[in-house]
């Protein structure tokens, strides 16, 4: 949900402490959040859709780092389709979650703080596999320095799989596909003053202001060029894994898609990167 303003462009001190406040207080609500189903994870099972393992082929006996690995949910189910596996998070509180979950359920897993910014130099790699995205790439405000800490973080021939929603999702309102915001929008960052959370809007919150960041689909494939990589897939979906607009149908699982009838969208996509 965007409900806010645009302000400066690269990251300043003061955006990077606001977006760390506010990912810090969401991690108890979404521990307890239907959507994160961290019980049900506990019992069994993989938080990872199909249409990913498909996508990235296999990761079982991989070593995999996984950039803003939030709670670990994601990095979890990658560690129990048998990957050998490393989250990154700059929030201490999502990490101390992640970390529990893994005691919890037995699941091999290592959690390491920090700035995805940052990744190369303070994970030890090299990685076969990094992963990342569903809502990752929007906090990050210099996709140059991202790239190229996702290729050093890679062994030559290495895979960067990244699954995101779709940045036109972010021109329109919430209520309807008017047209509200520009997907070009020149490295400004957008601050949002929204209280809850994409999975408890009625959320009680404090730390309600953060500041994203809109890239065209062009600058991310750009950037990934010039630090090295060569594309290898690219999809873009017809569904999103949260009601990002009112009328979307939730037909299984976590998979919202607009109604039968109603134009397609793109509303995902997802991109296979090898570091050359
Ligand atoms: C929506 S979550 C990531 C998606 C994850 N797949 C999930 O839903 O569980 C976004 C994560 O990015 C992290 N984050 C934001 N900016 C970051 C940064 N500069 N460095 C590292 N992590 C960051 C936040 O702490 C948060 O855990």
């Amino acid at each position: 949900m965007r409900a806010g303003t645009r302000s400066r462009a690269f990251m300043r001190p003061e955006h990077r402490k606001a977006n760390l406040e506010s990912w810090d207080e969401r991690v108890p609500i979404h521990l307890r959040s239907r959507l994160y189903d961290v019980e049900g994870f506990i019992t069994g099972g993989s938080r990872l859709r199909p249409f990913e393992l498909d996508e990235m082929g296999g990761v079982s006996g991989r070593r995999v780092a996984h950039l803003q690995c939030h709670i670990g949910l994601d990095t979890l189910s990658l560690a129990r389709e048998g990957a050998m596996v490393t989250g990154l998070d700059f929030s201490p509180a999502a990490i101390n979650a992640a970390r529990d979950l893994a005691i919890r359920t037995g699941i091999k897993a290592d959690f390491v703080v920090g700035d995805v910014l940052e990744a190369a130099s303070i994970l030890e790699g090299p990685f076969d596999i990094v992963y990342t995205g569903l809502g990752a790439i929007c906090w990050i405000d210099d996709l140059a320095r991202w790239s190229r800490q996702i290729a050093d973080l890679l062994e030559p021939g290495g895979m960067l799989y990244l699954v995101e929603f779709h940045p036109l999702t972010d021109i329109f309102s919430d209520e309807s596909l008017e047209v509200t915001d520009s997907y070009f929008d020149d490295g400004r960052a957008f601050r949002d003053e929204s209280s809850g959370t994409y999975a408890d809007p009625d959320a009680v919150t404090e730390k309600n202001v953060s500041y994203s960041w809109t890239h065209p689909i062009s600058a991310v494939i750009t950037h990934l060029i010039a630090a090295g990589f060569s594309i290898d897939g690219f999809r873009e979906h017809d569904f999103t894994l949260f009601p990002r607009f009112g009328n979307l149908v939730n037909d299984h699982d976590d998979i919202h898609r607009f109604p039968e009838g109603h134009p397609r969208l793109p509303l995902m996509y997802s991109l296979r990167a090898m570091r050359t």
